[in-house]
């Protein structure tokens, strides 16, 4: 397959051509694939003039399951075979770093109910709780809130005031803002103890936070932008910050950080038998897509079917080029390499 790849993309350049998509606002909104989706990855595939097949990968802030499921998902509404080797996700890059974790219990937070500690588990971390399972074993850490039955059938059960929590990673967007930032809250002031007492920063164990997407708004199929996991973020900070006088320090992961570029040129590479090649991103979020794109040396194409409206002015991040949708996208950036 990715000989193939190599054999037709280097035939017309060196280094060959690839591209990386963002998913959505550029093929997806919501549930649906965007019409120009199709025909743009089925020019890639090889319904071109010159028969090519150009190497591409999907680069989403997304998650929330595995990269198989969601391949699984993507390759039935696209209409083509997405492989799991070409999907990267806000969370793909914690496969990197659970191996620090291994015998730690850890807070996994986002996607629906318990789906992600599977995926955490299937990285290398073993001791994946989740603020459900804790809501669970005390309901009074957040009396707002109560389980569902099915809720109830997926927790697993601990003696939270046993655990020590050595790290919170958000791998997706929480659904309960309020009960997530309550128990991050929590760990952190007490070093990691659920219900501990709360500690002066100086005496306590540091629980590391680690944030997989900073998008402060995403376009989903609603005319507006919706809030994203880095609104998520701002909202803890802030009340973390009203509570102690200053913010948590934090690592993030995601569009445009650099180890999330620097993790998928690895991708590419590996797809490319070590070849570096020439990318075109195209993307619907100047400050994800674009940023990241262009701090990484890449083509960035912005397209008009996302978060960026032109009607609001220039973008934030200028790109090499902007397009109605990707399949412009595309057209325009293989008539520069063709
Ligand atoms: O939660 C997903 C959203 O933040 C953005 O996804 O595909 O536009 O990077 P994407
Ligand atoms: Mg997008």
């Amino acid at each position: 397959h990715s000989q193939r790849h190599l054999h037709s993309s280097s035939r017309i350049r060196n280094p060959p051509l690839a591209f990386a998509f963002d998913i959505d606002g550029v093929l997806i909104r919501g549930g649906e694939a965007l019409p120009a989706a199709k025909e743009a990855l089925s020019i890639l595939e090889g319904n071109n003039t010159l028969g090519l097949k150009i190497p591409y990968i999907l680069l989403t802030n997304g998650g929330g399951m595995s990269e198989v499921e969601r391949c699984r998902k993507l390759s039935k509404q696209l209409g083509v075979r997405i492989d799991p080797a070409q999907y990267i996700q806000a969370h793909t890059v914690l496969k990197s770093v659970a191996h620090k974790y291994a015998n730690a219990p850890v807070l996994v937070l986002g996607g629906k109910g318990n789906t992600l500690r599977a995926v955490a588990e299937s990285y290398g971390f073993n001791q994946v709780y989740t603020s459900l399972d804790i809501l669970s074993w005390n309901q009074s850490v957040w009396p707002l809130y109560n389980l569902t039955q099915g809720e109830h059938s997926s927790v697993k059960n601990a003696d939270f005031s046993q655990l020590s929590f050595a790290a919170i990673f958000v791998f997706h967007d929480p659904r309960n803002w309020g009960l997530d930032i309550q128990v991050m809250c929590d760990l952190i002031q007490s070093g990691g103890v659920v219900g501990g007492p709360y500690l002066a920063d100086s005496t306590r164990n540091p629980v590391d936070l680690v944030f997989c997407n900073p998008d402060l708004i995403w376009r989903s199929d609603f005319e507006r932008p919706r809030l994203g996991q880095g609104a998520f973020k701002d909202a803890f900070q802030a009340v973390f910050k009203s509570l102690t006088g200053s913010n948590y320090p934090h690592i993030l992961y995601g569009k445009p950080t650099d180890a999330t570029y620097s993790f998928a040129e690895m991708v590419l590479r590996d797809r490319l038998r070590g070849q570096l090649p020439s990318v075109y991103m195209v993307g619907d979020n100047p400050e994800s897509d674009i940023a990241g794109a262009n701090k990484a040396g890449w083509q960035s194409v912005l397209v008009h079917t996302g978060v960026y409206d032109p009607h609001r002015g220039p973008p934030t991040h200028r790109p090499t080029h902007e397009a109605r949708d990707v399949l412009q996208a595309v057209r325009w950036a293989l008539a520069q390499e063709l």
